[in-house]
């Protein structure tokens, strides 16, 4: 029997139940994470909770619950659950009210869910490397938070599907942003480059770990703004997601990047970002 976490209740999945006025259901008013567990243990799960709460905080949610007892629930799930490698999936929604656009007025408590998910880890995807496409970011100017609205964002990587891709490399005008559900890395010129965390794309805990890997690997690394034209030109390019890790883009629009092999920044990236999971988690498949 799987379990799910219902308002800090853990309950049979199947006896799970949304209002049809949850606010999340109705209008995508909530937010949301996906936490890794390897070997039955969580991956940078603080971070995640960390992020949670403040893309609650900013659309005015708060939570009645401390990291401490989310942390707590979610491993009793997990546990529960006998998750050895997959995802936490975790929303929070602003709970249920006769539907109005406006906030609910008075105490409506918020709706906290979280289930978990089997799913091993994208090996051939690691070692080949994935295709992608380009296409205009279309979605709104809050991409730091980790919205429930992810209706651009599934667009844009229906297109990819469609095309026979994994990802859509999303770009504003010139600008080339993040993936569809991923954040993208450049190489140039040994350095390599990532927008910045700022309103434009979701501040990755994978991306963060990435930087903080360079950092202490004499890997020449920037936050900045590249553009499609440099995309093009990249001698590498990678993707970063909780559930892609490190993965290698070989092909943008049908041209090969790096002739169609993963660079040797981006592997020696992957090596130390599976070193970094096996340091938390404890050895990996691979
Ligand atoms: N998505 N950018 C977007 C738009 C994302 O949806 C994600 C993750 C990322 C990478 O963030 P992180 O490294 O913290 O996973 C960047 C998750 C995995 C999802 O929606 O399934």
């Amino acid at each position: 029997m799987e379990y799910a976490l219902v308002n800090g209740e853990i309950i049979g999945r199947s006896e799970a139940k949304i209002d049809v006025e949850d606010r999340g259901y109705q209008f995508g008013d909530g937010v949301y994470e996906v936490i890794r567990v390897y070997n039955g243990k969580l991956f940078t799960a603080g971070d995640h909770l960390k992020r949670l709460v403040k893309s609650a905080d900013s659309i005015g949610i708060s939570l009645p619950y401390t990291i401490q007892q989310l942390t707590e629930m979610i491993e009793e799930l997990l546990s529960k659950n006998n998750l050895e490698t997959g995802n936490i999936y975790m929303q929070v929604t602003r709970g249920v009210a006769p539907r109005n656009h406006v906030f609910p007025a008075g105490n409506v408590p918020p709706t906290l869910v979280a289930y978990t998910i089997r799913a091993v880890r994208p090996l051939d995807n690691l070692k080949i490397g994935v295709k992608t496409i380009l296409t205009e970011d279309i979605r709104w100017l809050r991409c730091d938070i980790k919205s429930l609205n992810l209706l651009a964002n599934l667009m844009a990587k229906q297109k990819a599907s469609e095309r026979g891709c994994f990802e859509a490399i999303q770009h504003r005008g010139q600008d080339v942003t993040e993936g569809s559900s991923s954040n993208i890395f450049i190489v140039k010129d040994g350095t390599v480059i990532t927008h910045e965390s700022n309103n434009l794309i979701l501040k990755g805990i994978t991306k963060d770990v990435i930087l903080d890997l360079c950092g202490k690997n004499n890997i020449p690394v920037i936050e900045r703004t590249f553009t499609v034209a440099e995309l093009d030109e990249a001698e590498e390019v990678f993707l970063s997601s909780t559930t892609a890790e490190v993965t290698p883009i070989i092909e943008i629009n049908g041209t090969k990047v790096n002739e169609g092999v993963p660079g040797p920044i981006t592997k020696k990236l992957q090596n130390l970002f599976e070193k970094e999971i096996e340091k938390q988690c404890g050895v990996l498949v691979r």
